[in-house]
C-alpha cells in the first residue's frame, strides 16, 4: 500500500506543530467497505465485546464508554485488516524516519459505537504504563453527515477541534498528551483504534 511521500511529511510536519494530524483516504474505498464489512460481521457473530477502561481488559465501564471492540490477532489478520496491517507498518517506519518516535508496535481493535454511545474525555496513555506514543483511529462509515454526531472531539491547549469520522479518514494524535472524546452519534458509527508503542523497558 504506497503512502505518498509529500502526504506523510505533512502528517509529520503536523504532528511536531500541533500533536495531531488528519489524513482523507487513507486507504481506498474497496479496503475501507472490506473492513467495515469484517467489523460487522464478526458483531454479528458475537465476537465483538464491550470495551474497557484502564489497563486491565477486564473491567467495563460502560458510564465512560459505549462501544463493542475486537482486538486484531496479528497471527490471524483477514484480508482487509492485512491491508490495513501493512499500511500502518509503511505509516510507522516513514514517521520514525521523520520524526525519531521509536514507534516499535501496533495494537488495533474495531470499535462499534451503537446510536447513542460515546466515550467519555480521556486521555490514551495509561497512568501506570507508558508504551502509547501515537494514537490513530480510522473511520469506516462509507458517508458520514456532520448531524449524524459522533465526532472524535479533540481538547487542544487552545481550542477544540471536531472531526468527523468519514470512512477513509485517519487521525493521529500524540497518546499521553491529547485529551478527546467521542460525541455520540444517532447511527452505528465504526473504526479501527490503533497505538504505536515504543519499547517496553520492564
Ligand atoms: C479510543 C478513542 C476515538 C474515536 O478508542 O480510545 O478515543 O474517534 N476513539 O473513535
Ligand atoms: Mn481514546
Amino acid at each position: 500500500m504506497p503512502i505518498s511521500e509529500p502526504l506523510v511529511a505533512q502528517m509529520a510536519t503536523a504532528l511536531q506543530e500541533g500533536g495531531w494530524c488528519l489524513a482523507t483516504d487513507f486507504l481506498p474505498a474497496p479496503t475501507i467497505a472490506a473492513l467495515a464489512a469484517d467489523c460487522r460481521a464478526r458483531d454479528e457473530a458475537g465476537e465483538l465485546a464491550d470495551a474497557t477502561t484502564g489497563r486491565s481488559r477486564l473491567r467495563t465501564t460502560t458510564a465512560l464508554r459505549g462501544d463493542r471492540t475486537r482486538w486484531f490477532d496479528e497471527a490471524a489478520l483477514s484480508a482487509a485488516q492485512t491491508a490495513y496491517w501493512s499500511a500502518m507498518h509503511t505509516l510507522r517506519l516513514t514517521l520514525n524516519r521523520r520524526l525519531l518516535l521509536g514507534l516499535e508496535t501496533l495494537e488495533a481493535h474495531y470499535a462499534l459505537y451503537p446510536p447513542g454511545a460515546g466515550y467519555a474525555r480521556h486521555r490514551d496513555r495509561f497512568r501506570d504504563h507508558d508504551a502509547r506514543v501515537l494514537s490513530s483511529v480510522l473511520y469506516l462509515n462509507h458517508d458520514w453527515s456532520s448531524d449524524a454526531g459522533g465526532q472524535l472531539r479533540l481538547h487542544l491547549p487552545e481550542s477544540k477541534q471536531d472531526i468527523t469520522p468519514t470512512g477513509g479518514t485517519l487521525v493521529l494524535f500524540l497518546s499521553a498528551e491529547i485529551e478527546h472524546e467521542v460525541l455520540p452519534a444517532h447511527r452505528e458509527r465504526l473504526s479501527i483504534a490503533g497505538w504505536f508503542r515504543r519499547r517496553e523497558l520492564d
